[in-house]
């Protein structure tokens, strides 16, 4: 019996992993999964792992508030030396591009164990964009054994870098396979809040590059737009300090925006679903919001997903303040454009790659 451990901090990891996780453990004879959480989140990545039934195997609870990079980082790779130790996997997963995805890579190669990344080959050639997830994803590719990428663009990147091409596949985004299992059965929630006479722009936003002066412009456009009668702003507001600080001095208290907690995933998938616009910089919306045909606009300047981008439904406003404004009003006002930037598809993926994934390790396995 092959063991597979997964290391996981962030809510968006735990939201691509817990499919995989839980496919993997249809078959218990043939894998042994254990769960390591390094806790680089606390209460919201708890929140999302409850919502498949999970429970870590092990948790290093290690988030301190207000945590640097350096703190994280030197923290969770001292903190997983051991728990290679024990359990002594044969294979580790790691997912995206976090402090905890690129600890857990550094802490398997150094344990002599090989890695698979998943959603591995996204680029935007920038390091500073998104910073510092584009140098992070960047140093798990030197030191992965199979390369999960979602789309043929992402397996492209790698194949570009010289990354062998038979270590390569392309398995769909498990991100989807969530979406896709969540929402067939998502129930309608409460939001006494909600105008339904009003058109909701669904707002998220957390990346460091935009910290400062980028989420102060992201904030008066939201003000702006929030002056509108027939519009009302919903922001589930990121616990980290650097975001929820400005984002409640600029935006607290306006009659038509609701800043609220984080929230559960089912509920905010109804929130997606309910939606008029999305506005948002995180990596994991983006891909979903178009399963709902919700025309996007990402506030910023590049993306590591081209592919919605290229089909028109995911447009790139950055944080000038004008641009959001004119970007939302032109969806809020012109129908016929709106229709056209609705459309229900989606490039990252069809709900099936944990089987696909599944498939690759086996045959990697069998290979040895
Ligand atoms: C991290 C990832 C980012 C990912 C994001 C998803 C890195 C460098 N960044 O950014 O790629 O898109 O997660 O959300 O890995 N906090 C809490 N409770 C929580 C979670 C966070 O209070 O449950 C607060 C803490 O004060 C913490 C801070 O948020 O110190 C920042 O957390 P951290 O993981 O360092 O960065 P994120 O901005 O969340
Ligand atoms: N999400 C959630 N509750 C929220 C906001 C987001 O469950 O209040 C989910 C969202 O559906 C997506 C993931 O969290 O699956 C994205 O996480 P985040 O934006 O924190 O990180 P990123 O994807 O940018 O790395």
């Amino acid at each position: 019996m092959r063991t597979l451990l997964f290391v996981l901090g962030t809510r968006p990891e735990a939201i691509k992993l817990s499919p995989l996780i839980l496919h993997f453990r249809k078959s218990p004879s043939d894998f042994n999964v254990h769960l390591c959480l390094t806790g680089q989140h606390r209460e919201i990545v708890h929140q999302a792992l409850s919502v498949f039934g999970l429970t870590p195997d092990t948790d290093l609870d290690l988030m301190l508030p207000g945590q640097t990079l350096f703190q994280s980082t030197s923290r969770i790779l001292s903190a997983l030396e051991p728990v290679f130790s024990k359990v002594k996997p044969d294979l580790t997963f790691v997912q995206g591009d976090t402090t905890t995805t690129l600890c857990g890579a550094l802490a398997s190669f150094y344990s002599n164990v090989p890695v698979a990344h998943v959603e591995a080959g996204l680029r935007t050639w920038d390091l500073a964009k998104p910073f510092p997830e584009e140098a992070n994803r960047q140093m798990v590719g030197r030191i992965t054994a199979l390369h999960l990428a979602a789309t043929p663009w992402a397996a492209e990147n790698l194949a570009r870098e010289g990354v062998a091409e038979d270590t390569i596949s392309i398995t769909g985004n498990t991100g989807i396979d969530a979406l896709l299992q969540t929402a067939a059965t998502l129930p309608h929630f409460d939001w006494p809040f909600l105008n339904p006479n009003r058109k909701m722009i669904l707002v998220t936003g957390h990346r460091r590059e935009n910290f400062g002066s980028g989420m102060d412009r992201f904030c008066s456009a939201l003000r702006r737009l929030a002056s509108r009668s027939d519009v009302e702003i919903v922001y589930p507001v990121h616990p980290n300090p650097n975001v929820r600080g400005p984002v409640e001095a600029a935006l607290g208290n306006l009659p038509n925006v609701h800043l609220i907690a984080p929230q559960d995933y089912l509920p905010f998938v109804d929130l997606m679903r309910r939606s008029y616009i999305i506005l948002t910089d995180s990596g994991g919306v983006q891909e979903e919001g178009p399963s709902f045909g919700k025309p996007i606009l990402v506030s910023r300047e590049v993306t590591e997903r081209p592919e919605a981008v290229d089909a028109g439904t995911v447009r790139l406003v950055g944080t000038d303040e004008d641009k959001i404004v004119h970007e939302a009003t032109i969806l809020l006002d012109n129908p016929e454009e709106y229709a056209r930037r609705s459309r229900i598809h989606n490039p990252y993926g069809d709900g099936q790659a944990c089987p696909r994934i599944e498939k690759v390790v086996r045959v990697y396995f069998e290979s040895l």
